[in-house]
């Protein structure tokens, strides 16, 4: 399990500031998500989904929802969640190797690059690519740009706190992480960050067709969402 893995399997109450953070957090992203689901019949996959507490909107718009989480006490909440779901799988991210190839209309992987290493976000991208229909589409969200990207994540929070009624509780999150492992494991484990151009050129060296999307999913409109089609 990497260090990133752990982190996110043992502490993710210093990401989220509150429960209500969580919960506004995931919703966002799951409306976003659902907004690119291409038709009701539609096979999804969300790579590194998290605590995913709204996948059931994402899930009511598709036929199937696979999640595939690598952290096992993340995957265990998501289990005891969507057990009974009829339409939601969850699955461990070397699970997701053995799915049928070609068997995806959509995949999405959102805020997980940045914890990759590039050789293992170009494992990933050409798996993603094996497992996508001809057509198939995948999302790449919430990709991380070189320059003042911690100011930015912070400002961004302060601004969804401060529309969603936890401000106050996400100044006192704000320095909650910066005393936590994040900024040691930043420090240690590294964060990857990517310019746009850098990552078209990844995208396509794995022959995914690719461009950037106005909008990032999620609140952070600093960094990026790829919108790539498989030939
Ligand atoms: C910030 S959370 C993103 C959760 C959700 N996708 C979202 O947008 O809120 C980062 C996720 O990346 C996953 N992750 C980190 N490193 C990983 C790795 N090496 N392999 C697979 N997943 C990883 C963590 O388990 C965690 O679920």
């Amino acid at each position: 399990m990497s260090d990133w893995v752990k982190f996110y399997d043992f502490k993710p109450s210093v990401i989220y500031v509150n429960a209500r953070h969580r919960d506004v957090h995931y919703r966002k992203i799951a409306e976003d998500i659902r907004a690119y689901v291409p038709s009701p019949t539609a096979h999804v996959l969300d790579y590194g989904c998290g605590e995913a507490t709204s996948a059931d909107l994402v899930a009511n718009a598709c036929a199937q929802l696979v999640l595939v989480e690598a952290a096992p006490n993340v995957r265990a909440s998501l289990t005891m969640r969507y057990g009974g779901h009829p339409k939601i799988a969850v699955i461990a991210a070397e699970q997701a190797a053995a799915l049928p190839k070609a068997s995806l209309d959509l995949v999405v992987m959102h805020s997980v690059a940045q914890y990759l290493t590039t050789a293992e976000l170009d494992r990933l991208l050409a798996m993603f690519h094996s497992l996508l229909k001809p057509n198939g589409f995948f999302i790449l969200g919430d990709i991380v740009p070189p320059h003042f990207a911690a100011p930015a994540a912070a400002l961004s929070l302060l601004r969804f706190g401060a529309a969603n009624g936890f401000f106050w509780a996400a100044a006192c999150g704000l320095v909650r992480i910066f005393a936590s492992d994040y900024l040691r494991l930043k420090k240690t484990a590294g964060l990857s960050h990517y310019t746009e151009a850098a990552m078209l050129e990844r995208l396509r060296k794995v022959g995914l067709k690719a461009e950037r999307a106005r909008r990032n999913i999620g609140h952070n409109q600093r960094r990026m969402t790829f919108l790539c089609r498989a030939p």
